[in-house]
């Protein structure tokens, strides 16, 4: 499965679309954003630029690609009438794979000026300047020493392909009808997927690192998890869940046993020793922040709860799973995903767990 080409958040303002399912997502980014506009703030001061160059990386369609930004110039502008500085331009970047709607989040670009109170007051909307950006953020996306600020929210960890260590050498998935990391997969699958999580956000570093100026920052929001072991209830829940899906279309006969096999999610929540010591590894930034933020999902009502939240996996998933399960058996499987979430919500509370992180450029040599 060639993931960067097959992954995006479905498009569009329609009923299964990231743009009218993502409330989750913004929920959890409100909850942490000041470490965000912080770290923002920090790399303007470090040297107050005439042009804040600044890029959201994975920043999807709909209204959390731009929500962030402008609470980020509106901090800024405000620190800079404190101070009775010169307010900067603000050059915005939105990077994503090429698949991603951008031309949704450019219609909303008018509305996104109205929240610029202070800018917008003095007339200054013009200020801010924007362009998108498609590639992978695991490569280059920007010149040399182009950037004070990037941040990244929900994204990074989608891994740059399916880890090939789970694949036997026929070429046969040794992840039995599982589709993450499970409690029966055998060891070297987690082995797989922490590997392919080094080596991602290995080259992730390097390539921030070229771009980001010296004392520039770096904010990142991620799925992340508080326990050591790989194999966590509260971070494979959801994939047991759509796995248990897909395994009971399989047993009515909806959809073929060999697909299960083949669908594995190029996904993985690492802990917080498993960050710093890729940071460390690689060499090029200094950890500034690092916790985790955990949070539930749902507001109580078990049934509304679970259909909301097959609705936002779907909206991330269904490009990927089409692929494999094709486009008609789609509503039936997030049928079955709904009614599985809703039961285990009865019972428990389900909780997201987000790894929050602020990097800074380090001054010294680089090693590349
Ligand atoms: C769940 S969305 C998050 C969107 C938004 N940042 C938010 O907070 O709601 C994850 C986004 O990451 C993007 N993404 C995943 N892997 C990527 C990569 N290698 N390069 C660029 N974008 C990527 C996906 O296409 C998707 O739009």
């Amino acid at each position: 499965m060639d993931v960067e080409t097959l992954l995006h958040m479905k498009g569009g303002l329609g009923e299964t679309s990231y743009a009218r399912n993502s409330s989750i997502q913004k929920k959890f980014t409100d909850g942490v954003k000041h470490v965000v506009i912080d770290a923002a703030i920090d790399a303007y001061l470090s040297e107050t630029p005439r042009c804040f160059r600044m890029a959201d990386l994975g920043c999807s369609s709909g209204a959390n690609a731009l929500s962030l930004i402008g609470d980020i110039v509106n901090a800024i502008d405000e620190r800079c009438n404190e101070k009775t500085r010169q307010v900067p331009q603000f050059m915005v970047f939105l990077n994503d794979l090429p698949g991603n709607d951008f031309n949704s989040v450019f219609i909303s670009f008018s509305d996104f000026g109205s929240r610029l109170k202070n800018i917008r007051r003095r007339d200054e909307f013009h200020s801010v300047f924007m362009a998108a950006v498609p590639g992978s953020f695991y490569g280059r996306l920007f010149p040399s020493n182009s950037l004070h600020f990037i941040h990244s929210c929900h994204s990074l960890h989608w891994l740059s392909q399916v880890p090939p260590g789970i694949f036997n050498e026929e070429g046969k998935s040794m992840n039995s009808r599982k589709i993450y990391i499970s409690k029966t997969s055998p060891p070297a699958i987690a082995k797989a997927y922490q590997q392919q999580f080094q080596k991602d956000f290995g080259s992730f570093l390097k390539s921030r690192s070229e771009e980001l100026v010296s004392e520039g920052r770096m904010a990142l929001i991620m799925s992340g998890r508080d326990a050591k072991e790989p194999c966590n209830k509260m971070t494979t829940l959801l994939w047991e869940l759509l796995a248990r899906s897909l395994s009971i279309m399989v047993a009515q006969g909806e959809i073929e046993g060999e697909d299960l096999e083949l669908y594995n999610a190029p996904f993985y929540a690492p802990s917080l020793r498993e960050i710093e010591d890729e940071v460390v590894r690689e060499g090029s930034f200094t950890v500034e922040d690092l916790k985790i933020f955990k949070d539930k999902v749902g507001s109580g009502d078990a049934k509304k709860d679970g259909a909301a939240l097959a609705m936002a996996i779907r909206a991330i998933q269904e490009s990927m799973l089409c692929h494999h399960i094709g486009r008609e058996a789609i509503d039936r499987l997030f049928h079955i995903y709904s009614e599985l979430l809703s039961e285990v919500m009865q019972q428990e509370e389900i909780m997201a767990v987000y790894a929050i992180v602020v990097l800074r450029r380090s001054l010294r040599v680089r090693k590349h």
